[in-house]
């Protein structure tokens, strides 16, 4: 396996974890790149459910290493909950897991301005996971952020917290009627915070550079999705990273040659939690199947996902401004049973039909899906595991999406157990 970055092609919840934690079992070094404890990944095997937000998918086999790059934003006490939630399930957690010394420090203020902007936005609001994403990201580009190594200089890291106090404190008590937060019991919880993550810490620019020199097989775990990311998805509802290829680079200090290969996960059908314009989303009784049989609600927030047809439209574009080699569709299983399926193949738009993804928020939302019609199938696929045993209709409608795609499907998901897929290799 060469180096490979998994991700989600769509607007997020693909089930990228469950197709990382499948590769994970060839690779030696896993890495999270970007984003933070919004993501909200869920690996099932052996009968169990496991959830994951900020440690890599690959934690289940405790002979490779799990990275926490620079370019995620860590919520050390999300952290710790799940290094301890971990352990308690008798997963071990120790030397396989890195947290680079470089990484930005989900701060509490953080939190509070999200969830207080958010309150405040009325129709302008994002949806987002109220998780601090934003302000952590936005400190980070404008200078103020606090990174894990500030931790240990405690002098430093007094000053830092008392800079971003001066500024925060007014913005939450005058701008949004909040609480101040309290120095003092920032500055010892932190410190507290700094010896139980030294364990942890260390230089994964320097570990990532020489574990790509020594030639050991790197998989980079993407969060969130191509939809999402902060500079080519559909602003301003995305999220605050290069939650995409784009991101592996800056987010770990490997160069870009440094990464062969890249697999998009898709839906068989659409999904997203958040606003934002989303032109399949079907609002009627075959969205309301999906999220019921497909269990699409939120892992971070439980909230129900809004739920449509394929769109190839935003998956063609994943797939040409990520250089995707390879896709992973995933809960094939989901569409049984529907008379027939549709796949959006392109917009109408006021100025004529398009096949690529416009560039502004209200044009996507003023677009009018063209869809494709297929006939659909009835039989159970759970327990199928090679693509010609699936009924012909299904075969028929994945080799459309790789048509319209412009992408070979390697893997076809039909269940959310780690040996319920398809492997369709070499293709
Ligand atoms: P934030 O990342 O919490 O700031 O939220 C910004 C947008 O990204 C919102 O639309 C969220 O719903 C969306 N988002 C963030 N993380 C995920 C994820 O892991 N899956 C799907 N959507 C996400």
């Amino acid at each position: 396996m060469p180096t490979t970055c998994v991700i989600g092609a769509q607007r997020g919840d693909e089930g990228k974890a469950r197709i990382v934690d499948l590769l994970a079992d060839e690779a030696d070094v896993i890495v999270r790149f970007q984003g933070g404890s919004n993501a909200g990944h869920t690996v099932m095997f052996g009968g169990q459910t496991y959830r994951l937000h900020l440690v890599p998918s690959g934690i289940f086999r405790p002979e490779k290493t799990c990275v926490v790059a620079h370019g995620v934003v860590v919520d050390l006490e999300v952290l710790f909950h799940e290094i301890e939630g971990l352990r308690n399930q008798g997963f071990e957690i120790g030397r396989n897991l890195l947290v680079s010394d470089r990484a930005q420090v989900v701060m509490p203020w953080h939190r509070r301005i999200d969830q207080a902007r958010e309150k405040s936005a009325g129709r302008q609001a994002m949806g987002t996971t109220g998780r601090g994403i934003g302000p952590a990201y936005a400190d980070k580009v404008s200078y103020r952020g606090i990174r894990i190594c500030d931790l240990f200089e405690p002098a430093w890291f007094e000053e830092r917290l008392r800079l971003n106090l001066e500024e925060k404190n007014p913005i939450l008590e005058r701008v949004y009627g909040e609480a101040p937060l309290d120095f003092a019991q920032i500055r010892d919880a932190f410190m507290g915070h700094a010896e139980k993550i030294r364990p942890f810490v260390g230089d994964a620019v320097g570990f990532l550079h020489d574990a790509v020199a020594a030639g050991k097989r790197v998989l980079f775990e993407g969060a969130q999705a191509v939809l999402l990311d902060v500079d080519i998805g559909v602003y301003p509802y995305v999220t605050a990273s290069n939650s995409s290829a784009l991101g592996v680079s800056p987010g770990t200090g490997l160069p870009p040659r440094a990464l062969d290969r890249v697999i998009g996960c898709a839906k068989a059908y659409a999904t997203h939690v958040g606003n934002g314009p989303f032109p399949t989303e079907d609002h009627g009784a075959e969205g309301q199947r999906m999220r019921d049989v497909g269990k699409e609600y939120g892992t971070t927030t439980g909230r129900p996902r809004r739920c449509g047809w394929f769109d190839a439209v935003p998956v063609r574009f994943a797939a040409r401004s990520n250089g995707i080699d390879a896709l992973a569709l995933v809960k094939l299983d989901v569409l049984r049973g529907f008379p027939s399926l549709r796949i959006c193949t392109a917009y109408d738009t006021p100025h004529g039909r398009t096949t690529n993804l416009p560039a502004s928020a209200a044009a996507v939302a003023a677009a009018t899906p063209v869809y494709t019609e297929f006939p659909g199938f009835d039989e159970d696929v759970s327990g199928v595991r090679s693509f010609g045993d699936l009924p012909a209709n299904a075969q028929g409608f994945v080799e459309a999406i790789e048509r319209e795609c412009g992408v070979p499907i390697e893997l076809v998901s039909v269940g959310p157990s780690r040996e319920q897929v398809i492997r369709r290799g070499g293709r």
